[in-house]
């Protein structure tokens, strides 16, 4: 089968170092992976085209790339299944410097796992024996323990785009293996001290649930499904008063007795009535808005059949709840 290979190209000795577009021609068997034919450009054409590989077989993570545009590992993908009229286009992932041709830089990557303390901290009274973990609390771990550090969530997370401070899809999903175990925290597994660092900014709420990450891990970890149920237990365990779990309760408080979203009551409750500082540099939106007739309206009414949406939430949350 014959494929053509449009590869995203850098060269940092080059004497104008700039990234640039090169094809390759490559035959490879009809069942080959894009990681065969990357392997056989190095191997049959250009000695200086550089990759990270190691196992072939989606276990080490090395050879995460993107693919059509999208992260994966390219040896987890068949050729023919992901060519577009004959060709394949691969990049560097994003969001990670490029060192050279496919090569990234992990350094960025590697911080964030140790700012999550990738380890069980235990804390209270030490148990007389070993540490006793129930079949289901484990069996619930292993999805995110599948993770193989390839960093393709790091890669597409729309988030760290624009703000490289987020701890990102694979940290966050990192920091919830453990504070899901119950050999993390207290004696009742509760990681309150982990909880309490990941509700700062550049953490849990921070995610703006693009579902990119999801969409490309090539294990099923799902980091963003990790980074709401990190959410869910900040808030268990009492730690409302945060910008994101502001924002939160606002916006479910409004849909619950409106129907629909109050926009123009959502930033003042979400950063804090009085906090004014941060409530200024709205201003210049919200003029934009009025001076553009999209202000919200001031009075916010019910919308008809309000009880439906109302009823939304008892069958979710369960009226006793309530
Ligand atoms: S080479 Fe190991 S995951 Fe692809």
């Amino acid at each position: 089968m014959d494929v053509t290979l449009r590869v995203q190209r850098f060269d940092p000795e080059a004497a104008d170092p700039k990234s640039y577009w090169e094809d390759f021609q490559v035959a490879i068997e009809d069942n080959g992976t894009v990681l065969d034919a990357l392997i056989k450009v190095r191997e049959d054409t250009d000695g200086t085209f550089s990759l990270r590989c190691s196992c072939r077989s989606s276990i080490c993570g090395s050879c995460a790339m993107r693919i059509n545009g999208h992260a994966g590992l390219a040896c987890k993908m068949q050729a023919s299944k992901v060519m577009e009229d004959g060709v394949i286009t691969v990049e560097p992932m994003g969001n990670m410097p490029v060192i050279k041709d496919l090569v990234v830089d992990f350094d960025l990557f590697w911080d964030k796992i140790m700012a999550v303390e990738p380890y069980l901290k235990h804390e209270g009274p030490e148990p007389e024996a070993e540490y006793i973990a129930s079949n289901e609390a484990m069996l619930h771990l292993s999805g995110v323990t599948a993770c193989i550090m390839c960093g393709a969530c790091v890669s597409d997370c729309t988030v760290m785009e624009v703000d490289p401070s987020f701890l990102g899809p694979a940290a966050l999903a990192k920091a919830y293996r453990f504070t899901a175990d119950p050999r993390d925290g207290d004696e009742n597994g509760l990681s309150k001290d982990r909880l309490e660092e990941l509700t700062k900014p550049s953490g849990m709420w921070d995610c703006t649930r693009c579902l990119e990450c999801v969409a490309v891990c090539p294990k099923g970890v799902a980091p963003m499904d990790r980074i709401m149920a990190l959410r869910d237990q900040a808030m268990e365990a009492g730690f409302h008063d945060t910008i994101g779990a502001r924002h939160t309760e606002a916006f479910s408080d409004s849909l619950e007795h409106s129907g629909w979203l109050d926009e123009l009551r959502l930033v003042p409750k979400s950063l804090g009535m009085t906090n004014i500082s941060a409530l200024a540099g709205y201003a210049p939106i919200a003029i934009q808005a009025l001076t553009h007739g999209k202000m919200p309206p001031i009075i916010h009414k019910k919308i008809e059949k309000a009880e439906n949406v109302r009823k939304i939430f008892d069958k979710v949350q369960g009226p006793e709840q309530r």
